[in-house]
């Protein structure tokens, strides 16, 4: 009987499967941005942009629509993204404070910060683009098909090192060093295999050079809401491992 039972759950869950997936593709399909459609420094943002689970000119963005959009995409809580949101609409540009654009976020200091894992820093004059460069130093470390907390740790620490080096004008303030950890804790988060720990290496580079969803390659909305305790219990982890 509990045997029927679980291979009755099991039979639904399959079924729910593939609906679930037409779902993240037809509804929200990947499109690359058009020349006017405005992108920022962050690569989930600029992914979620690609598929209209923000707004795919990137113009606009209310702090509903940033919390919905992160919610339904990636199961990002409402409690983290009011905090970036807030820094986000300190830098608006729309002329309504209740709005920003996605190139905003390429204000230096407010969210944007020197030492990204995939953007040069401002002092080199595109703080906002992808950088196959600097990606490359980063990806380095992700030699095997799973990203660990401790290679996570090693890459981040490596890149701010490395951008001390290159240039002479380096500033991370001590909440540009956290909020740079909290980036590494929420590429982990939302591309996790499952354990919460770990993330894919393909998906994560399918994001940072992409800016795609890495739906075909397997991924999945995660199951447990991604939130501000979530997050920092995360980057106790990572230093711990030497972040
Ligand atoms: C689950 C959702 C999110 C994920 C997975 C994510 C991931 C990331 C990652 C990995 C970076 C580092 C990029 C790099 O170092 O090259 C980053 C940077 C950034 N993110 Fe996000 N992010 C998310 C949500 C948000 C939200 C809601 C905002 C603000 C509204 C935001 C704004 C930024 C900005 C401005 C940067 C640039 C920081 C810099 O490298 O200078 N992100 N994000
Ligand atoms: C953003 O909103 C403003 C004010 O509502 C509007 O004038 C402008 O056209 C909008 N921008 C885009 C790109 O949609
Ligand atoms: C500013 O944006 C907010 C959020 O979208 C909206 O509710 C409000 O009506 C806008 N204000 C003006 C003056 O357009
Ligand atoms: C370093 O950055 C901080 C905060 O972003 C800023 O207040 C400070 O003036 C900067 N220092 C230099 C030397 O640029
Ligand atoms: C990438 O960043 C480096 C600085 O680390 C810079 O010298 C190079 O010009 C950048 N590449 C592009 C294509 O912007
Ligand atoms: C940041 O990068 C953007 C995009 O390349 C550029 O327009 C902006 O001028 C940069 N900011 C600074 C202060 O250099
Ligand atoms: C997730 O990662 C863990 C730790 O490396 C590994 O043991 C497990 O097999 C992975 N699971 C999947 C589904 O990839």
């Amino acid at each position: 009987m509990k045997i029927a039972v679980w291979t009755a759950c099991l039979l639904s869950s399959v079924a729910a499967y593939p609906s679930v997936q037409e779902h993240q593709s037809n509804d929200y399909p990947w499109r690359a941005p058009k020349a006017t459609d405005r992108r920022s420094p962050c690569p989930m943002l600029n992914t979620l942009a690609n598929h209209g689970y923000l707004p795919r000119n990137g113009a606009n963005i209310s702090m509903e629509i940033l919390i919905a959009g992160l919610k339904t995409s990636v199961n990002l809580g409402a409690d983290a993204t009011e905090v970036v949101g807030a820094a986000a609409l300190k830098g608006s540009t729309t002329g309504n404070a209740s709005t920003f654009h996605l190139t905003d976020l390429d204000k230096h200091g407010l969210i944007e910060h020197d030492g990204s894992l995939s953007r040069a820093d401002i002092y080199f004059g595109d703080n906002h683009s992808f950088n196959a460069t600097i990606w490359a130093q980063t990806a380095s470390h992700f030699t095997s098909p799973i990203i660990s907390l401790a290679t996570a740790a090693k890459a981040h620490k490596a890149r701010l090192a490395a951008a001390q080096i290159e240039n002479p004008q380096f500033n991370m303030s001590a909440s540009d060093v956290q909020a740079s950890m909290i980036e590494t804790a929420l590429y982990l988060s939302v591309l996790s295999n499952d354990t919460g720990a770990t993330a894919v290496s393909a998906w994560v580079q399918k994001v940072f050079t992409e800016e795609k969803l890495p739906i075909k390659e397997g991924w999945k909305r995660p199951e447990g809401e991604i939130s501000v305790s979530t997050l920092t219990a995360l980057v106790g982890k990572l230093v711990a491992e030497g972040m």
